[in-house]
């Protein structure tokens, strides 16, 4: 069954309910992208363009996270490779620990401060606040210890 043109109507009707008073609860909409751990992203990115013959983007900067990342696309889910430029990088402590290697996985969600409330209210614990994501689109991450293992990041469509 299909939500989606519902939930998606004009400008958010959902932002109108009154707590316990929402339309649908929340749900995963897509895999946006699989988060991958790197040591030396172009080493990576010429091992992904030469045996699976993907094209890579650009390496795009974001010095908050203290990361450089650059993005393939598998017919429409992303592949983020994330590679740490220096030692305090969650993502260099993370190698550190577990080695290379699958990090995160992103669904897209329709609204994640819904979602963080309804998962909030199920007992779920966050990694952090949401904030706005590099894309310019809302993300929050749920901690690893309440997803049975995986760390999952929410992103807004
Ligand atoms: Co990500």
């Amino acid at each position: 069954m299909c939500w989606s043109k519902y939930v998606r109507g004009p400008q958010s009707a959902v932002h109108r309910l009154k707590p316990g008073k929402r339309q649908k609860p929340m749900r995963l909409e897509k895999i946006e992208h699989i988060g991958i751990a790197v040591k030396d992203l172009g080493e990576v990115s010429g091992f992904y363009k030469d045996v699976f013959g993907c094209s890579i983007s650009k390496q795009i900067d974001v010095p908050d996270m203290r990361l450089k990342i650059a993005l393939t696309d598998v017919s429409g889910v992303k592949l983020e490779f994330l590679m740490p430029t220096d030692s305090q990088s969650t993502i260099a402590k993370f190698i550190d620990k577990r080695g290379e290697g699958v990090h995160h996985i992103c669904f897209e969600v329709h609204d994640v401060d819904q979602a963080v409330e309804e998962l909030q209210e199920k007992g779920l614990e966050l990694v952090d606040k949401p904030r706005m994501g590099s894309e310019g689109k809302k993300i929050v991450f749920l901690s690893p210890k309440s997803t049975h293992g995986v760390l999952i990041e929410l992103k807004e469509r």
